[in-house]
Protein backbone atom coordinates (compact mmCIF):
# COMPACT_ATOMS: atom_id res chain seq x y z
CA UNK A 1 0.00 0.00 0.00
CA UNK A 2 1.15 3.28 -0.74
CA UNK A 3 2.71 5.29 2.01
CA UNK A 4 2.15 8.57 0.24
CA UNK A 5 1.08 11.75 2.85
CA UNK A 6 -0.61 14.20 0.75
CA UNK A 7 -3.12 15.76 2.63
CA UNK A 8 -2.98 17.14 6.21
CA UNK A 9 -6.36 15.56 7.18
CA UNK A 10 -8.81 13.02 6.37
CA UNK A 11 -11.44 14.40 3.44
CA UNK A 12 -15.28 14.41 3.32
CA UNK A 13 -15.06 11.12 1.30
CA UNK A 14 -12.57 9.01 3.62
CA UNK A 15 -15.00 9.67 6.57
CA UNK A 16 -17.85 9.31 4.39
CA UNK A 17 -16.56 5.68 3.59
CA UNK A 18 -14.96 4.95 6.65
CA UNK A 19 -18.30 5.04 8.55
CA UNK A 20 -20.61 3.65 5.67
CA UNK A 21 -18.47 0.64 5.72
CA UNK A 22 -18.97 0.03 9.76
CA UNK A 23 -22.47 0.70 9.22
CA UNK A 24 -22.44 -1.49 6.35
CA UNK A 25 -20.30 -4.07 8.11
CA UNK A 26 -22.75 -4.39 10.99
CA UNK A 27 -26.08 -4.79 8.63
CA UNK A 28 -23.94 -7.71 7.40
CA UNK A 29 -23.58 -9.18 10.87
CA UNK A 30 -27.09 -8.66 11.53
CA UNK A 31 -28.28 -10.63 8.43
CA UNK A 32 -25.30 -13.42 8.32
CA UNK A 33 -27.31 -16.49 10.48
CA UNK A 34 -29.93 -15.29 7.15
CA UNK A 35 -28.04 -15.39 4.83
CA UNK A 36 -26.69 -18.87 6.15
CA UNK A 37 -30.55 -20.20 5.77
CA UNK A 38 -31.07 -18.61 2.18
CA UNK A 39 -27.95 -20.07 0.65
CA UNK A 40 -28.42 -23.64 2.30
CA UNK A 41 -32.46 -23.13 1.70
CA UNK A 42 -31.56 -21.95 -2.32
CA UNK A 43 -28.90 -24.86 -2.89
CA UNK A 44 -31.73 -27.06 -1.50
CA UNK A 45 -34.57 -25.69 -3.68
CA UNK A 46 -36.76 -25.31 -0.36
CA UNK A 47 -39.10 -22.87 0.41
CA UNK A 48 -38.27 -19.72 2.20
CA UNK A 49 -40.12 -17.24 4.03
CA UNK A 50 -40.14 -13.80 3.14
CA UNK A 51 -37.87 -12.51 5.87
CA UNK A 52 -35.15 -15.13 4.80
CA UNK A 53 -35.41 -13.98 1.11
CA UNK A 54 -34.70 -10.38 2.04
CA UNK A 55 -32.31 -10.70 4.41
CA UNK A 56 -30.43 -12.90 2.08
CA UNK A 57 -30.34 -10.76 -0.83
CA UNK A 58 -29.73 -7.52 1.35
CA UNK A 59 -26.87 -9.39 2.13
CA UNK A 60 -25.67 -9.46 -1.25
CA UNK A 61 -26.36 -5.61 -2.00
CA UNK A 62 -24.96 -4.48 1.41
CA UNK A 63 -22.07 -7.11 0.84
CA UNK A 64 -21.29 -6.00 -2.75
CA UNK A 65 -21.25 -2.02 -1.58
CA UNK A 66 -18.66 -3.18 0.81
CA UNK A 67 -16.74 -3.99 -2.33
CA UNK A 68 -17.75 -0.71 -4.16
CA UNK A 69 -16.61 1.39 -0.76
CA UNK A 70 -13.34 -0.51 -0.16
CA UNK A 71 -11.93 0.03 -3.84
CA UNK A 72 -13.33 3.62 -4.08
CA UNK A 73 -11.44 4.20 -1.10
CA UNK A 74 -8.41 1.98 -2.05
CA UNK A 75 -8.16 3.94 -4.84
CA UNK A 76 -8.30 7.37 -3.31
CA UNK A 77 -5.46 6.11 -0.65
CA UNK A 78 -3.35 4.94 -3.79
CA UNK A 79 -3.80 8.41 -5.82
CA UNK A 80 -4.54 11.40 -3.09
CA UNK A 81 -2.27 9.39 0.13
CA UNK A 82 -3.32 9.76 3.50
CA UNK A 83 -2.51 12.30 6.31
CA UNK A 84 0.58 11.52 8.62
CA UNK A 85 0.22 9.09 11.02
CA UNK A 86 -0.05 11.10 14.18
CA UNK A 87 2.78 12.32 15.75
CA UNK A 88 3.46 10.82 19.75
CA UNK A 89 2.18 7.37 19.25
CA UNK A 90 5.24 5.02 19.27
CA UNK A 91 6.49 3.45 15.93
CA UNK A 92 5.50 -0.38 16.95
CA UNK A 93 2.07 1.20 17.68
CA UNK A 94 1.92 3.01 14.04
CA UNK A 95 3.39 -0.08 12.22
CA UNK A 96 0.81 -2.31 13.81
CA UNK A 97 -1.82 0.04 12.89
CA UNK A 98 -0.65 -0.16 9.34
CA UNK A 99 -1.07 -3.57 9.19
CA UNK A 100 -4.16 -3.70 10.50
CA UNK A 101 -5.01 -1.35 8.03
CA UNK A 102 -4.01 -3.77 4.97
CA UNK A 103 -5.30 -6.50 6.49
CA UNK A 104 -8.73 -4.94 7.04
CA UNK A 105 -8.60 -3.75 3.72
CA UNK A 106 -7.41 -7.17 2.25
CA UNK A 107 -10.47 -9.15 4.34
CA UNK A 108 -12.88 -6.27 2.71
CA UNK A 109 -12.00 -7.06 -0.98
CA UNK A 110 -11.25 -10.98 -0.60
CA UNK A 111 -14.34 -11.56 1.18
CA UNK A 112 -16.99 -10.31 -0.78
CA UNK A 113 -15.29 -11.38 -4.31
CA UNK A 114 -15.39 -14.78 -2.22
CA UNK A 115 -19.23 -14.34 -1.93
CA UNK A 116 -20.60 -13.47 -5.20
CA UNK A 117 -18.42 -15.99 -7.00
CA UNK A 118 -20.18 -18.55 -4.10
CA UNK A 119 -23.54 -16.86 -5.55
CA UNK A 120 -22.88 -17.10 -9.09
CA UNK A 121 -21.23 -20.94 -9.52
CA UNK A 122 -23.34 -22.32 -6.84
CA UNK A 123 -20.11 -23.56 -5.23
CA UNK A 124 -20.10 -24.34 -1.74
CA UNK A 125 -16.68 -25.04 -0.86
CA UNK A 126 -16.47 -21.07 -2.03
CA UNK A 127 -19.10 -19.99 0.82
CA UNK A 128 -17.03 -21.61 3.37
CA UNK A 129 -13.89 -19.94 2.15
CA UNK A 130 -16.08 -16.54 1.99
CA UNK A 131 -17.33 -17.24 5.91
CA UNK A 132 -13.87 -18.10 6.97
CA UNK A 133 -12.90 -14.71 6.85
CA UNK A 134 -15.68 -13.65 9.38
CA UNK A 135 -13.67 -14.21 12.80
CA UNK A 136 -10.44 -12.99 11.44
CA UNK A 137 -12.13 -9.61 10.49
CA UNK A 138 -13.73 -9.36 13.85
CA UNK A 139 -10.43 -10.13 15.23
CA UNK A 140 -8.81 -6.97 13.57
CA UNK A 141 -11.82 -4.79 13.53
CA UNK A 142 -11.24 -5.32 17.52
CA UNK A 143 -8.17 -4.47 16.98
CA UNK A 144 -8.57 -1.57 15.36
CA UNK A 145 -11.21 -0.35 17.57
CA UNK A 146 -8.61 -0.77 20.50
CA UNK A 147 -5.73 0.82 19.00
CA UNK A 148 -8.75 3.97 18.15
CA UNK A 149 -9.39 4.21 21.73
CA UNK A 150 -5.71 3.79 22.78
CA UNK A 151 -4.77 6.96 20.34
CA UNK A 152 -7.26 8.72 22.04
CA UNK A 153 -8.01 7.78 25.92
CA UNK A 154 -3.54 6.71 26.11
CA UNK A 155 -1.40 8.89 23.22
CA UNK A 156 -3.64 11.60 23.54
CA UNK A 157 -3.15 12.23 19.65
CA UNK A 158 -5.79 13.65 17.41
CA UNK A 159 -6.13 10.87 15.45
CA UNK A 160 -9.91 9.57 16.69
CA UNK A 161 -11.26 13.30 16.37
CA UNK A 162 -9.80 13.93 13.06
CA UNK A 163 -11.96 10.74 11.65
CA UNK A 164 -14.76 11.59 13.15
CA UNK A 165 -17.53 13.08 10.63
CA UNK A 166 -17.60 17.21 10.66
CA UNK A 167 -14.48 17.86 12.80
CA UNK A 168 -11.06 18.70 10.43
CA UNK A 169 -8.13 18.39 12.15
CA UNK A 170 -4.91 19.75 10.22
CA UNK A 171 -1.66 17.43 11.59
C1 LIG B 1 -17.50 -7.70 3.26
C2 LIG B 1 -18.72 -8.10 2.90
C3 LIG B 1 -19.37 -9.29 3.54
C4 LIG B 1 -19.35 -9.70 4.84
C5 LIG B 1 -18.65 -9.02 6.00
C6 LIG B 1 -20.12 -10.92 4.92
C7 LIG B 1 -20.35 -11.63 6.09
C8 LIG B 1 -21.02 -12.83 6.16
C9 LIG B 1 -21.33 -13.51 7.38
C10 LIG B 1 -21.00 -12.99 8.78
C11 LIG B 1 -21.94 -14.67 7.06
C12 LIG B 1 -22.41 -15.75 8.05
C13 LIG B 1 -21.21 -16.52 8.49
C14 LIG B 1 -21.36 -17.20 9.80
O1 LIG B 1 -22.09 -16.71 10.67
O2 LIG B 1 -20.66 -18.23 9.98
C15 LIG B 1 -22.04 -14.73 5.62
C16 LIG B 1 -22.58 -15.77 4.90
C17 LIG B 1 -22.69 -15.77 3.54
N1 LIG B 1 -22.39 -14.71 2.67
FE1 LIG B 1 -21.53 -13.00 3.18
N2 LIG B 1 -20.58 -11.25 3.67
C18 LIG B 1 -20.17 -10.26 2.80
C19 LIG B 1 -20.45 -10.18 1.46
C20 LIG B 1 -21.12 -11.14 0.74
C21 LIG B 1 -21.44 -11.05 -0.66
C22 LIG B 1 -21.18 -9.85 -1.58
C23 LIG B 1 -22.03 -12.21 -1.00
C24 LIG B 1 -22.55 -12.53 -2.39
C25 LIG B 1 -23.54 -13.30 -2.63
C26 LIG B 1 -22.07 -13.07 0.19
C27 LIG B 1 -22.53 -14.37 0.25
C28 LIG B 1 -22.64 -15.13 1.39
C29 LIG B 1 -23.10 -16.51 1.40
C30 LIG B 1 -23.46 -17.34 0.16
C31 LIG B 1 -23.14 -16.90 2.75
C32 LIG B 1 -23.60 -18.28 3.30
C33 LIG B 1 -22.40 -19.17 3.38
C34 LIG B 1 -22.68 -20.53 3.99
O3 LIG B 1 -23.78 -20.79 4.47
O4 LIG B 1 -21.75 -21.34 3.96
N3 LIG B 1 -21.53 -12.36 1.24
N4 LIG B 1 -21.48 -13.59 5.09
C1 LIG C 1 -16.26 -2.21 10.65
C2 LIG C 1 -15.44 -1.54 11.43
C3 LIG C 1 -14.25 -0.76 10.91
C4 LIG C 1 -13.49 -0.93 9.79
C5 LIG C 1 -13.62 -2.02 8.74
C6 LIG C 1 -12.48 0.12 9.79
C7 LIG C 1 -11.48 0.27 8.83
C8 LIG C 1 -10.53 1.26 8.81
C9 LIG C 1 -9.45 1.36 7.87
C10 LIG C 1 -9.18 0.36 6.73
C11 LIG C 1 -8.74 2.49 8.16
C12 LIG C 1 -7.49 2.98 7.44
C13 LIG C 1 -7.84 4.06 6.51
C14 LIG C 1 -6.76 4.23 5.48
O1 LIG C 1 -5.59 4.36 5.84
O2 LIG C 1 -7.10 4.20 4.30
C15 LIG C 1 -9.36 3.10 9.29
C16 LIG C 1 -8.96 4.27 9.89
C17 LIG C 1 -9.44 4.70 11.11
N1 LIG C 1 -10.47 4.13 11.85
FE1 LIG C 1 -11.56 2.54 11.38
N2 LIG C 1 -12.67 0.92 10.89
C18 LIG C 1 -13.73 0.41 11.60
C19 LIG C 1 -14.25 0.89 12.77
C20 LIG C 1 -13.74 1.95 13.47
C21 LIG C 1 -14.24 2.42 14.74
C22 LIG C 1 -15.45 1.82 15.51
C23 LIG C 1 -13.46 3.48 15.11
C24 LIG C 1 -13.54 4.32 16.35
C25 LIG C 1 -13.56 3.82 17.57
C26 LIG C 1 -12.47 3.67 14.05
C27 LIG C 1 -11.51 4.65 14.04
C28 LIG C 1 -10.62 4.87 13.02
C29 LIG C 1 -9.66 5.96 13.01
C30 LIG C 1 -9.49 7.00 14.10
C31 LIG C 1 -8.93 5.85 11.83
C32 LIG C 1 -7.80 6.78 11.32
C33 LIG C 1 -6.48 6.33 11.86
C34 LIG C 1 -5.39 7.30 11.48
O3 LIG C 1 -5.65 8.49 11.34
O4 LIG C 1 -4.25 6.82 11.32
N3 LIG C 1 -12.67 2.72 13.08
N4 LIG C 1 -10.45 2.32 9.69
Amino acid sequence: MSTTVSRAHWTGLNVFLHWTIVVLIIGQWIEGEYMIAFWDGTLEGKALDQTTVLLGYSHIVLGTLVLAAAAVRLLDRFVNGRPPHPEGEPTWASTLAKVTHVLIYVVLLVMPVLGLAAWFTGNDDLAGYHTFFWNPLLALIGLHVVGALAQHFWFKTGALKRMLPGVRHAS
